[in-house]
């Protein structure tokens, strides 16, 4: 057999009701829907290339080898896509990222898409947005909302074939601009994985849970009707509700750092102004300050300003994971 390659690239995506917490922790089935925007401009560009040569797999990220877990959680997504092609190749990976790692943005939403797409299409398979959501999912749970463009909707579902994530609206439906303030912050952090698998020790998780439904119509419907204050005061809701879990799990989870307080201080007063902004916060210190695109360059000059804050992207809805 001959060398097969392919190459996608895919965004990160912004949550604006979080996935926190799963059902089926080795499937990666959250215990309750997410809606996100995916952040144009931003991007992982992937190559697979499966090599009669190679003995095992390996995987290189901005030009650095990676081994251990991280070449684990890579290698499990590419035994289901060689036992889908009934191929036993083993692949290089090559990937990079145009954002800076440790941005605050998580890079494996935008990794893991972009990878179920270049090694579906190495291994000669041309699968489906929702087949692909699927596998996405399974490398991390937020990636399978960067298959699809624009504003995504993860439908939970109960079983590997029923949780994947569908457009609600395109790209260019609303200007919504995410502003990125950047805390420095220089302790490390627990990952995602190791998050959700400590959501169900605060007892505080199953409320969150029991009106994840509630917060995701209203989510929803503010998005369809660009509806920036409701959208504003559910986000925010939904993003302190996930930090009271992380800081009443067991162990405690902060995320935050006094800055990041600093800056969502300085948005709520902002908005009592009249400046259309709202924050949301993932797992991490830096805050996500959504705003109108013609709000971006005063948004972006204030957060400069603030105390602590280091830098500021800036990002639009973008479009779907995509073949280069
Ligand atoms: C706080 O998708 O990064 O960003 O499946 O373990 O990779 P894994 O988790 P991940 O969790 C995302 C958590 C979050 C909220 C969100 O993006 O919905």
């Amino acid at each position: 057999m001959t060398t097969h390659t392919a190459a996608a690239q895919a965004s990160p995506n912004i949550a604006f009701i979080k996935y926190w917490g799963n059902a089926n922790h080795a499937l990666r089935i959250p215990v309750n829907g997410s809606i996100s925007m995916n952040l144009d401009g931003l991007f992982t560009r992937t190559t697979v290339s499966f090599q009669p040569a190679l003995a095992l797999d390996e995987l290189v990220i901005n030009g650095h080898e990676v081994t251990g877990k991280g070449l684990e959680r890579v290698s499990a997504i590419l035994d289901i896509v060689r036992q889908a092609a009934g191929i036993n190749l083993r692949a290089e990976v090559i990937s990079e990222n145009n954002f800076p790692t440790g941005a605050g943005i998580a890079s494996s939403a935008a990794a893991f898409a972009a990878l179920a797409l270049a090694a579906t299409q190495a291994a000669g398979l041309a699968w489906s947005e929702r087949e692909l959501s699927i596998l996405a999912r399974r490398g991390s749970g937020s990636a399978c909302r960067s298959v699809p463009g624009g504003f995504v909707e993860w439908l939970p579902g109960s079983a590997n074939e029923d949780s994947y994530a569908v457009s609600i609206a395109p790209p260019e439906h609303w200007d919504l601009v995410d502003c990125v303030a950047i805390v420095s912050a220089g302790h490390k952090r627990t990952g995602s994985t190791e998050g959700h698998a400590l959501a169900p020790t605060s007892p505080l998780q199953a409320a969150r849970v029991a009106d994840a439904p509630r917060r995701l119509d209203i989510c929803r419907r503010a998005i369809l009707a660009r509806d920036f204050d409701a959208l504003a005061a559910v986000v925010e809701h939904d993003s302190d509700m996930m930090h009271a879990v992380m800081m009443t799990s067991q162990p405690a989870l902060f995320y935050w750092q006094p800055a990041t307080l600093t800056v969502m201080d300085a948005v709520r007063a902002w908005r009592s102004q009249g400046l259309p902004v709202f924050y949301t916060v993932d797992a991490g210190p830096n805050v996500h300050v959504l705003t109108l695109s013609a709000y971006t360059t005063e948004v972006t000059q204030r957060l400069r300003a603030l105390p602590g804050v280091s830098d500021v992207l800036t990002a639009k809805a973008g479009g779907p994971a995509r073949l280069m």
